[in-house]
Order: structure tokens, then C-alpha cells, then sequence
């Protein structure tokens, strides 16, 4: 499994989307900085990222030339890294004073195996300030854009550049392109679920030995995936379940019963008690997720102790965006010095994240392989502070119950009605805010629910569910008329941004 496609990043926020991109074609690849050349092993190919920087500029980076060509592998410069190379190969740049941005077109000029099968005119996403001043002897325009400068090099056998990016979907036929780039490559190591199973597996054996992990679960998918793996590899694991009283209905009971029905056996702390008691009276949504955040950590450490090893399901863009992001250390939104125990194992080599290479839908992928059932693989996301972010406001065990309840209803109808896998989250929060109703032939004096289903990618942006009428009326009805407490439901129509997803 070590052999890559190796990209190289140069700091382009897409660089990892180049990884993404060639893992979609088949290929296992991975991120690498600038000088860990010499630790990519024997990669099948290289891709020089992009990057913001100016190849002008002093301290700019840099890469062992005399290293890459001795490789003897395919390269390809995007960007910064096309820059970059034509500069190795004697060429010249020339910094540019604004950074251009955003659509072109590119032009295929001669044949040769880069640009085949691209359109006479294909769309591409541009992104940089320099441009190729000067090509060095022997190197050969394959494209240009509708001004005549060259966007696609190649210098000499093996060695491509191009002024834009690939990975990006506004570029229409970037896939076609890394595709014909990867095609050049020998032997290029395939990605396949199974087989990286096989590897983690052995990994997670070698990695353990004869130690203890201890495991913490949330029954979403990501800890999931990695308590099974986990399990399956045969090592030993205490899973430990923090039940913090700001669960769904039946939700700890239903992922006890999930995981038994898999054969994992799992410790279930409940201390709702104690997190309601912490909460009592704050109403401030940082401050409730500070006190979660730190009692969270608190108990699972009091029932962990001080294990050998703790596993963490941190994944690819975890690791990426920073280094100290993890499964638990997420959950915090603030800082904790608990969360500097973590840290503090990690520097000790006592933390095991075995699933850092993947990403979210690749986690998918291999839960799947690994036997899990599929209303554990395609589980909507459930915050950390669990139904706190739903309730704006004082958190009370009555406001808790009428969440649960409505919820409960809301989901059980997106699941019955075939909308669940269709829709990216989906909940109902309380609005505490008391409005005049008629109940019988008394008015009422009830609090509001409202229901929220988005659809997203990555979190980062959604856009709210059209969900029919009928389903609507239908969540609205067996909600007024079944949860005590409510006499207003609304649903939120409200895209990310300018809203959250959740309520706070
Ligand atoms: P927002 O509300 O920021 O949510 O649009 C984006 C995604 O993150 C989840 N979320 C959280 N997850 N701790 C978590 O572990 C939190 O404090 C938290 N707040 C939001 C949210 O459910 C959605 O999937």
C-alpha cells in the first residue's frame, strides 16, 4: 500500500482535492510536503500542487529537482508547480501584480497523451498571479488559452505542466486530464476498498500489539467504522459510550442494541444526570458547549483511566486542517486542558487514528466492507453537544423530552416515506418561545417546534429539503396533536450561510 500517486503540496487550498480526485479515478494517493520527496517511497507518478505563493519570492518553496528526475516517474506541475518546473527546466516567470481568477478556455494545440479527447475549446478554472515568461529549449506548448499563452507544457518526457486546476469541477474536462496524466504512469497502485481494509486491518494489529485501546463511541458513522475495524482486527478494546443525557429518544438503548447485533459489546456511562445539573440556568450557547465540552472529557477519562492507547476516528481532512484535530478534541469547541492530555498521549505515540487516510464517503465505503449495516453507515451527522445546540435557551428535562418526542416523529416519517438517504441531516429543535394556541376548548400557552431538513456536501453550505406539503402536514398533525407542550409547528427554509445548520 505505500506505493502512491504522490501529490505535492505547495499550499493550494485544493491540494487535497487533487488527492480526492485521483482516489475517484482508482488510484491511491496521497498529500506530501514540499521536502518529503525522499519519503514518497517509489511513487507511480507526482503532481506539484498549486500554491499562493510567488516563485519569485525569497523563501518560496522549493523542491529536490535533481531528486524528482532521478525518480523517473510522470510528473505533473499545476499551477505554482507548472511555474516551478519551468523555472528547474531553465525557463523563466513572471510575477504577476494581481491574481487572476476563475474561468478560461483552454485550446488544445498538438497531439500527445495530456490533452487527448479534450473539446477544441474546454472550460478551465484558473488561479495565479505569475505566468511563463520564457520556455525553456525543447519544451512544447500542448495548449494555450484564447491570448496565446501557453496553459499546458510538457519540458521533456514525462514532465507536464498546466496553469490551472484540474480538480475543480468549473474546470469541465479536469477528470479527462489527470486521467490522460495517469495513464502515463507504470504499474499505477489501484485504491480499493477491500484491499485497504486488508492493509488497515494489518496495520491496527501491528500498531496495538499486545495493548489495550480504548475506544470512545457516539454510534455515528465515523467511530462506528472504527470500533468495528477495531473489533475485527482481533485487538483489545474497552468501547466506551458517554451517555450525556442530550440524546435522541431510545437513541443510547438503540445504539447499544446496533452494536451487540454485531458483536461488539460496549460501556455505557450514563451521566445524563450530571450534565443536566452543569447546565442548569445557562442559557449562553458557547458557555453550554464549554461545560459539555469539558465534562465530556472529564468522565470519559474518569471511566478510560489512563489507557495504553486511546483510538481517535479522525479522518484525511482532520489531519489536513490541523494537526490536532480528532474525534474527541472535535467535540470541543473551546479549549480544555484535557483536551492537552490527548495531545499529550499523541506526543507519546499513545494515540491510534487508523482511519486518517480516508475520507468521509471512503469511512462509508469501508464500514460497508467491514459488515456494518447500512442504517449505520448512512446515519445523518449528530452534533457532539447532541440535542443542547437544539435548544436554544435553558436547557430543562421538559424542553429535552418534547425535542425528543417531536423528533422522534419528524424522523420516523423521512424514514417511512423514503426521504432519509435523500436528505443530508434532518431534526427538530424547540423554540423557546411560548405562543397563545387553542387546545380543546382552552387556549394553550405552548412552546414552537421547528423541523429542519438540509442538504449539503460537506457542512459547509446546505440548502433546505423541498420536502412535499403532505409529508409536512403530515410531521405537523402527529406532532400538535402527540407531543404535550406544542402548539406550533414551523419548518426552516433558511440555506448556509447566511444560517447554520444548527440552531446554535
Ligand atoms: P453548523 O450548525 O455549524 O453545523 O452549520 C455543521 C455541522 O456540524 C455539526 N455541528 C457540530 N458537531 N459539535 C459537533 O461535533 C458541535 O458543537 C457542532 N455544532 C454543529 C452539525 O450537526 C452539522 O452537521
Amino acid at each position: 500500500m505505500d506505493r502512491t500517486i504522490a501529490v505535492i503540496d505547495f499550499g493550494s487550498q485544493y491540494s487535497q482535492l487533487i488527492v480526492r480526485r485521483v482516489r475517484e479515478l482508482g488510484y491511491y494517493s496521497r498529500l506530501y510536503q514540499p521536502g518529503e520527496l525522499d519519503q514518497t517511497g517509489s511513487p507511480a507518478a507526482v503532481i506539484l500542487s498549486g500554491g499562493p505563493r510567488s516563485t519569485s519570492e525569497k523563501d518560496a518553496p522549493d523542491i529536490d529537482f535533481e531528486y524528482l528526475k532521478a525518480m523517473g516517474v510522470p510528473v505533473l506541475g499545476v499551477c505554482y508547480g507548472m511555474q516551478l518546473l519551468n523555472i528547474k527546466f531553465g525557463g523563466a516567470v513572471c510575477p504577476g501584480h494581481t491574481r487572476e481568477y476563475g474561468p478560461a478556455t483552454l485550446i488544445p494545440l498538438s497531439g500527445g497523451t495530456l490533452l487527448q479527447g479534450l473539446s477544441e475549446r474546454s472550460q478551465i478554472w484558473m488561479s495565479h498571479s505569475d505566468t511563463v515568461s520564457q520556455l525553456p529549449e525543447g519544451a512544447v506548448v500542448l495548449g494555450e488559452n484564447l491570448d496565446s499563452i501557453p496553459v499546458a507544457l510538457q519540458w521533456c518526457e514525462g514532465f507536464y505542466g498546466i496553469q490551472f486546476h484540474p480538480e475543480v469541477t468549473h474546470s469541465e474536462e479536469g477528470m479527462l486530464v489527470l486521467k490522460n496524466f495517469l495513464s502515463l504512469a507504470k504499474d499505477p497502485p489501484k485504491f480499493e476498498i477491500e484491499s485497504f481494509k486488508d492493509h488497515l486491518l494489518e496495520s491496527v494489529r501491528e500498531e496495538v500489539g499486545e495493548r489495550t485501546v480504548v475506544c470512545g463511541v457516539s454510534g455515528g458513522v465515523d467511530s462506528s467504522v472504527l470500533a468495528k475495524l477495531l473489533f475485527e482486527a482481533g485487538v483489545k478494546v474497552r468501547y466506551i459510550f458517554v451517555d450525556h443525557g442530550l440524546l435522541r429518544k431510545d437513541e443510547a438503548q438503540e445504539v447499544v442494541k446496533q452494536f451487540e447485533s454485531v458483536g461488539i459489546e460496549i460501556e455505557l456511562v450514563d451521566v445524563s444526570e450530571k450534565f443536566l445539573a452543569r447546565l442548569e440556568g445557562v442559557t449562553d450557547p458557547e458557555e453550554k458547549r464549554r461545560r459539555i465540552g469539558d465534562l465530556f472529557i472529564d468522565v470519559f477519562f474518569d471511566v478510560a483511566g489512563d489507557p495504553d492507547l486511546l483510538a481517535q476516528g479522525t479522518l484525511y481532512p482532520d489531519v489536513i486542517e490541523s494537526a490536532t484535530s480528532g474525534s474527541i478534541a472535535s467535540r470541543i469547541k473551546t479549549h480544555h486542558n484535557r483536551v492537552d492530555r490527548i495531545l499529550e498521549m499523541k506526543a507519546d505515540g499513545r494515540v491510534i487514528e487508523p482511519l486518517h487516510e480516508l475520507f468521509k464517503d471512503e469511512v462509508r465505503d469501508l464500514g460497508r466492507a467491514l459488515g456494518l449495516p447500512e442504517a449505520v453507515v448512512g446515519r445523518h451527522p449528530f452534533p457532539g453537544p447532541g440535542l443542547a445546540v437544539r435548544c436554544p435557551g435553558e436547557i430543562t428535562p421538559d424542553k429535552l423530552e418534547i425535542i425528543r418526542e417531536a423528533d422522534a416523529i419528524f424522523i420516523g416519517l423521512l424514514k417511512s416515506r423514503d426521504w432519509y438517504d435523500h436528505v443530508w441531516q434532518a431534526y427538530a429543535a424547540l423554540i423557546p418561545v411560548r405562543t397563545v394556541g387553542v387546545k380543546g376548548d382552552e387556549r394553550s400557552y405552548e412552546y414552537a417546534i421547528s423541523l429542519r431538513a438540509v442538504v449539503s456536501t460537506d457542512a459547509m453550505t446546505a440548502n433546505w429539503v423541498h420536502l412535499p406539503y403532505e409529508l409536512l402536514a403530515e410531521a405537523s398533525n402527529r406532532i400538535l396533536n402527540g407531543v404535550p407542550g406544542v402548539n406550533r409547528v414551523l419548518y426552516d427554509i433558511s440555506t448556509k450561510p447566511p444560517a447554520s445548520i444548527e440552531w446554535e
